[in-house]
């Protein structure tokens, strides 16, 4: 989950928003008739999210911040950017043609921040490349990143060329589509979606190969069936978009920051309606069929298949930790203490403590061509 500020009484949605849900709907209902009366969760969660002009991160929505729906690291101060400078500076320093790439900038806050802290630790000459699918929020990050003039470049896809320095992604992996699955009989069978009298409802699909050689080969590395009954996602989209990550990477690191466990964790028993968590006006919830277009959808991040893809992929496995973990160690024990006042220090609480944000999220560092410097706080690899 993304954090939620507390907001018992969401507003109802302005007249717009509600006619580019419609609109949105009504688009999705067409593509569900015309797939014969039922889709996938994958397309479902895809066209939600990013349907161009009317998905919840393509369409206008203030999103991030108080006046939105969630607030990610970054909108909470920049602590994890001064980490990451921390961390990585000298490392870019040290190349000879260093840049940045961030995948899914949302605001542009991180981005901004990153750039003021690398200026600290030897990374002032570093290219900083956005790839961000979403025009919205492309105009957005050009309005705060303006001040950095042409050291900021937006892609909207991998780059041709690869880059040498830093991958980062920051809350993005959530967002990639997840397929639904029930156990029915000993098999997976997807959870899809189709159209109720009332909106949209859930509807078990036929048998899928592709998801069923996912969810068997996720059952030998837990080495126990998952129970008749038992409903989860799995992203098979994943592993190509690793894929992507190593291709793209010349050498240097990859750090991926999102929330989410290791596969035993992700897929514990007790956990049999999945890890689906929907935001809107800082409430969260687990229905996805609420206000289509007008809250985030999301899922838990299994770190060990992103692991395991990054293996498979040819990128080293250089890390992994809490950002709890993490952001105590790098910034705690900096030789530069930070003064915190009242605001600032509740805002640090909620990223580092563990009933908040500071265990559900992790940090996974890959490397390749390169010894990157270690995570601070501990190494939990062996978790993985
Ligand atoms: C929850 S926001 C996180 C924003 C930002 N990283 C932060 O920490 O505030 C998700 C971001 O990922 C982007 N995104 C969603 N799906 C994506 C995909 N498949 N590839 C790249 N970016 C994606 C969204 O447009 C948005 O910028």
């Amino acid at each position: 989950m993304r954090a939620a500020l507390t907001a018992p009484y969401p507003p109802e949605p302005d007249p717009e928003a509600l006619a580019t849900s419609q609109a949105l709907c009504e688009r999705i209902r067409d593509r569900i008739a015309r797939a014969g009366g039922w889709i996938g969760f994958d397309r479902y969660m895809e066209a939600v999210l990013n349907e161009p002009g009317l998905g919840y991160y393509s369409a206008g929505s203030a999103k991030f911040g108080p006046g939105g729906d969630f607030v990610t690291a970054p909108e909470l101060g920049s602590f994890l950017a001064r980490a990451i400078a921390r961390q990585f500076g000298e490392m870019l320093g040290s190349l000879t043609a260093p840049a940045i790439l961030e995948i899914g900038a949302g605001s542009g806050t991180l981005a901004a921040q990153l750039l003021d802290e690398l200026a600290e630790y030897g990374g002032g000459a570093v290219r900083y490349l956005i790839l961000e699918p979403s025009a919205d929020l492309r105009e957005r990050q050009r309005d705060i990143l303006g001040r950095f003039g042409n050291r900021v470049d937006w892609l909207e896809r991998f780059p041709d060329r690869p880059v040498e320095g830093l991958i980062l992604a920051n809350e993005v992996v959530d967002a990639l589509p997840v397929v639904r699955f029930i156990k029915r009989g000993g098999a997976a069978l997807p959870l899809g979606v189709r159209c109720g009298s009332d909106g949209f409802e859930w509807a078990e699909g036929g048998d899928d190969a592709g998801l069923g050689e996912a969810v068997a080969s996720l059952e030998a590395a837990l080495g126990e069936r998952l129970p008749d009954g038992y409903r989860s996602e799995v992203c098979l989209v994943l592993g190509g978009w690793i894929d992507g990550l190593a291709a793209t990477l010349a050498r240097g690191a990859v750090l991926l920051v999102d929330y989410g466990g290791v596969r035993r964790e992700y897929y514990h028993p007790e956990r049999s309606d999945g890890t689906l968590i929907c935001h809107y006006r800082h409430r969260a919830h687990d229905d996805p069929f609420h206000l289509p277009g007008l809250q985030d959808v999301s899922a838990w991040v299994d770190f060990s298949a992103c692991a395991d893809a990054a293996r498979a992929a040819g990128l080293g496995v250089a890390g992994f930790t809490t950002q709890g973990l993490y952001l105590a160690e790098s910034i705690a024990s900096a030789a530069d203490p930070v003064a915190l006042d009242a605001k600032t220090a509740s805002a640090f609480r909620t990223l580092v403590l563990p009933g908040e944000m500071g265990e559900r999220f992790k940090l996974l560092l890959l490397a390749k061509g390169i010894e990157p410097p270690g995570l601070p706080g501990r190494d939990l690899r062996a978790w993985l």
